[in-house]
């Protein structure tokens, strides 16, 4: 079996893929509008909110274009905090549908520092809204949301604040109505544990009053509909019915386990991942609190080819690891720890990574593993 370490699709446990075999059913009917409130209900609690948290049937890109597309009209000043390549697409985003999109760009292994986000809204007061990840999958690196949410407030009360946490929520804490968060986005295939193909999104009384005079365009991913049908406990267009089973049931299991006891989990492993890899002698690209909880990066030591390392782990270790994106293509390695993770995996891709690195040539400084 294969031991799947990639941020996202992440591994499904045997009850929410069993669900996704079953009959279909009416999607304008009474059932599916029973399910679909049990979901909404539930998915509230997760985004620790107040607001409707509505499912689209799409993958997190677009719930990001949801958000941007249903608070801001063309031409409208935005804000995009970048740490890596999803803060990239979500200031892309912005630009392809007309904004004037100011760039927050950091070093790829940083988080966004909250004081330099709130100077950058200072020098530019015509900013309408701000684009934050929560986690930034391409780096291994989490944002301090609360922080910066707490930092633009200070500078401009009435600024939209929207968030990316695609690969957070579900994970690690999120707290949308705490930490005055205007548009939530998160997707099924990270911590919820189905597959890819559903897409959740979450907007504050202040991110709807903007939607009322937004002007950029929209159609499948216009809110105001989903709003509408969701009175009658339906989406407006045919939604994935099998992975609202899948959903159904997972959130079921997660709200069980408890949301503190999930996000104690996921800290659990990311620090058990950390420091099976730092006594390789190798080392991580983010470091300290701002090191990810779901996703791990490990900087490929000198000498050894990331592209064949990922390949001889695949082919021999039955290990898939995540390649670097963008800028860090051939720098780092990714393992995933989100969703259905335990430590007997991680040590299987730790295992396999020691073994594979060795036979690359990689000698360990701290002279463990590769046996
Ligand atoms: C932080 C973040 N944002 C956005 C996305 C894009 O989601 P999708 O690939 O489902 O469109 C991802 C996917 O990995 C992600 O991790």
């Amino acid at each position: 079996l294969q031991n799947l370490r990639i941020p996202g699709p992440t591994p499904c446990p045997p009850e929410t893929l069993n669900e996704l075999s079953r009959q279909m059913i009416n999607h304008r009917g009474p059932e599916f509008a029973a399910l679909q409130g049990r979901i909404m209900d539930r998915l509230k609690q997760f985004f620790r909110t107040q607001n409707e948290v509505y499912v689209l049937t799409a993958s997190g890109t677009g719930a990001m274009e949801t958000s941007v597309v249903n608070v801001l009209s063309p031409g409208d000043h935005v804000l995009a905090v970048s740490i890596g390549e999803f803060g990239d697409r979500f200031a892309d985003i912005a630009e392809a549908f007309g904004a004037h999109v100011h760039k927050l760009g950091l070093e790829p292994g940083t988080a966004a520092d909250p004081q330099a986000v709130a100077d950058a809204l200072r020098r530019e007061p015509a900013i309408k809204a701000v684009l934050v990840t929560h986690n930034e999958t391409s780096t291994g690196v989490t944002n301090d949301v609360a922080a910066i949410g707490k930092a633009i407030r200070a500078i401009n009360p009435e600024v939209l604040f929207v968030v990316d946490a695609i690969s957070s929520l579900g994970c690690i804490p999120f707290a949308q109505d705490a930490w005055g968060v205007d548009v939530a986005t998160t997707c099924s295939q990270k911590g919820f544990m189905i597959p890819p193909g559903l897409a959740f999104i979450s907007l504050s009384p202040r991110a709807w009053a903007a939607y009322e005079t937004a002007k950029m365009p929209r159609y499948y991913f216009d809110l105001g509909s989903y709003r509408n049908y969701a009175k009658r406990g339906q989406p407006p267009f045919t939604p994935s019915v099998a992975l609202y089973y899948g959903l159904d049931t997972a959130l079921e299991i997660m709200d069980k386990e408890g949301f503190e006891q999930v996000n104690a989990r996921h800290h659990d492993i990311a620090e058990y991942t950390r420091s099976r890899v730092k006594a390789l002698g190798l080392k991580l690209l983010a470091i300290g609190n701002e090191a990810s909880d779901t996703v791990t990066s490990i900087v490929v030591p000198e000498g050894v080819d990331a592209a064949q390392l990922l390949a001889l782990l695949n082919s021999e270790y039955d290990t898939v690891l995540a390649a670097g994106q963008g800028k860090l293509m051939g720098k780092i390695v990714r393992i995933g720890h989100m969703g259905l993770v335990e430590r007997k995996d991680i040590d299987g891709a730790v295992d396999g990574l020691a073994s594979a690195l060795v036979r690359l040539g990689y000698k360990n400084p701290a002279a463990v593993g590769g046996a």
